[in-house]
């Protein structure tokens, strides 16, 4: 395997297997104020499900020979990155839905291709985690559905969610091609499969008439559909922002960072003794053989 291959996975894998774990904080932050019991249970299976996808993409990870501890530790202190969307703040109940229906929404269109590229683990993880992902996006679709439906003020809460959550949704797909740094090459190994700006201009596409549909204002002025190019226009996100929450200055960088430091200190015990049972139980199975 070529060195830059590898490294290229290694950095593209455990950025996403990290983007699962912390993508669990904005959402956990919820669980416990769901407004019943149904929605708890919802979005509790929901969170266990990213800490799922974290799991299967450090195993895929590992295969190209870097361990789990390390990835963690890279990202624990800033040396590796997660994607920029969880570093907003989820500020009332409609975020639930807004953040299943746009960021799992945006998540599918980048992962349904990855089913295809040319890493077998990393394909194979993508399998379980892209049929998990659409169960995401309904629900949030559904919680959206419910607020857009339902009295003045969940309206409101539902045109707000849309309204802030919007350009950070489009972000998730990265820089324009002509800025974007590795696509080239992770084009040519197919560990890309489509550009960002096809798959931004997809999700526009996708999205547009499910807000019409939902009965809230467009997010974006400059959303109009070009009959030319069979394609929605829009806005461009300010990238500027963008980089700035990528350079660690976003609304949550420093607390979603204090957070995975803490649960991974927090946790130091867990791990000690389950090394300890581990080297136990090696041993009596040496001592009997
Ligand atoms: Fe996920
Ligand atoms: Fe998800």
């Amino acid at each position: 395997m070529p060195a830059g291959y590898r490294k290229t996975l290694i950095r593209q894998i455990g950025q996403h297997a990290h983007s699962e774990i912390v993508g669990q904080l904005p959402e956990g932050n919820w669980i416990t104020r769901a407004p019943t019991l149904e929605r708890k249970a919802i979005l509790l299976a929901k969170v266990q499900d990213e800490a799922g996808h974290g799991l299967y993409l450090y195993c895929a990870a590992e295969t190209l020979g870097v361990s789990r501890d390390e990835l963690t530790e890279k990202l624990l202190d800033g040396r590796m990155k997660y994607s920029s969307i969880f570093n907003y703040p989820t500020l009332n109940w409609a975020d639930m839905g807004a953040v299943g229906w746009l960021v799992d929404g945006a998540a599918i269109l980048n992962q349904v291709p990855l089913q295809r590229t040319s890493f077998g683990p990393y394909a194979r993880a993508m399998v379980r985690v892209c049929k998990e992902e659409s169960f995401h996006a309904r629900q949030g679709f559904d919680v959206m559905r419910k607020m857009a439906t339902g009295t003045p003020a969940q309206q409101k809460m539902a045109q707000d969610a849309l309204n802030r959550l919007w350009f950070p949704a489009l972000m998730m797909f990265g820089p324009s091609d002509a800025e974007s740094t590795h696509s080239e090459q992770s084009m040519a190994w197919k560990i890309k499969m489509n550009s960002n700006d096809e798959l931004r201009q997809k999700f526009v596409d996708q999205t547009v008439p499910q807000i019409e549909f939902l009965g809230l204002e467009l997010p974006d002025a400059g959303i109009k559909w070009n009959e030319a190019r069979g394609s929605y226009d829009y806005s461009d996100p300010d990238w500027s922002k963008f980089f700035d929450v990528i350079q660690g200055n976003g609304p949550c960088n420093v607390d979603r960072l204090a957070a995975r430091n803490k649960a991974w200190k927090d946790g130091a015990w867990v791990r000690d003794g389950l090394l300890a049972h581990a080297r136990k139980k090696a041993a009596r199975k040496h001592a009997a053989e």
